[in-house]
């Protein structure tokens, strides 16, 4: 099957051009604006969060900005060390690490680079995982490209009409492919363990798809999956099928899934929908949204959105350049930092 990958690789372009000025900052944050597009909390429909679950989604982010260690030239050290907040983690090791980087500039082998790791003290497993950096073509051929995604049907409901992007499908299909052995044996192990797929941008996408495998071949049901920065993956049959698969719309503390945008961040708006094709993409419901574009985000400004498209949240933003790589801390800092071992 020929699958284009250029709205893929597009994506990744832009996260690596982000990475590659992370400390620069073209267009500065307008706090007045944000005002002016989304209103004040007071006349908004969003909500908001937990003490704990914002605290939750500060470590969730430390977590995802160390899967960018992982490099063809870099690694996460055992038990779990890194130079950006590895420490934190004190009861962790890191069991599976993987990188599709190589110094070939082209590189379609669809998998993104993450990491596998237990944490004894929290209790969890952490399935972690970053976009790649790899692209190909320039922003003006953005792709995408769908294909029918069909579940078995064995612990799930069948996703019927359901259509997803193929390049982050195929990506999913590679990626449990190579993390499936490594990731049953855990949880065999340690079966009070709940596992976290967490991921960012293109593994965010990624993160979104990979409990299903769990879920349809073994009823795996002790997990929680949080996004940030997630592009959108499928159809509105898609949306409706995973939003009722994982409780997107349940009661804050007790859902399975959880997707972080920033104000400003673009990317969980792509692809666009092509109606004359026509080619839908729809983002499912489960949006946490950053109000602020801080590193040390108060929990005041976070907020609980409702439904796919909430006009509190991300959907009236104006868009920012450096927005996709600040959620509750700058995403990506580890890769200029080649020898970090
Ligand atoms: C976690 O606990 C298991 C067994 O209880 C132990 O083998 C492993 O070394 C521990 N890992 C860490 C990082 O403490
Ligand atoms: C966590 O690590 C500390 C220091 O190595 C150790 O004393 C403690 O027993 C560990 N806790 C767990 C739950 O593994």
């Amino acid at each position: 099957m020929l699958v284009s990958l250029r709205f893929y690789d597009i994506l990744a372009f832009i996260t690596l051009l982000l990475l590659s000025r992370a400390t620069g900052s073209l267009q500065e944050f307008d706090s007045s604006k944000n005002q002016l597009v989304l209103g004040n909390a007071q006349d908004s429909s969003a909500s908001g969060i937990s003490e704990r679950l914002h605290q939750q989604f500060r470590t969730y982010a430390d977590l995802v900005d160390i899967s960018y260690c992982i490099t063809s030239l870099t690694s996460i050290k055992k038990p779990f060390k890194c130079n950006v907040g590895c420490d934190k983690f004190p009861n962790t090791t890191v069991v599976y690490q993987w990188t599709t980087d190589s110094d070939a500039i082209l590189d379609h082998s669809m998998l993104v680079s993450g990491y596998i790791a237990v944490d004894n003290l929290t209790r969890s497993i952490y399935v972690s995982l970053r976009g790649t950096k790899s692209f190909t073509d320039t922003l003006s051929d953005i792709e995408i490209t769908q294909m029918t995604f069909a579940n078995p049907g064995n612990h799930l409901s069948k996703c019927v009409n359901c259509k997803v992007h193929a390049g982050f499908y195929m990506t999913y299909r590679n990626t449990v492919g190579r993390i499936d052995p490594v990731l049953s044996d855990l949880i065999k192990l340690y079966p009070a363990y709940q596992v976290l797929f967490l991921g960012h941008s293109l593994g965010g996408a990624v993160a979104m798809l990979l409990p299903i495998h769990l879920i349809e071949t073994q009823g795996f049901k002790n997990f929680r999956v949080v996004t940030y920065g997630q592009p959108i993956v499928g159809n509105e049959a898609f949306a409706d099928w995973y939003e009722k698969s994982l409780d997107a719309n349940g009661l804050l503390d007790s859902r399975l899934f959880y997707r972080i945008t920033n104000i400003g961040d673009q990317i969980p708006t792509l692809p666009r929908s092509q109606i004359s094709t026509p080619i839908i993409y729809e983002q499912v419901s489960g949006e946490i949204f950053l109000s602020q574009i801080e590193t040390d985000i108060p929990k005041e400004a976070v907020w609980v959105c409702n439904g796919r498209s909430d006009r509190h949240c991300l959907k009236n933003s104006y868009f920012s350049a450096d927005a996709h790589l600040i959620y509750y801390k700058k995403i990506g800092t580890c890769i200029p930092n080649i020898n970090n071992d």
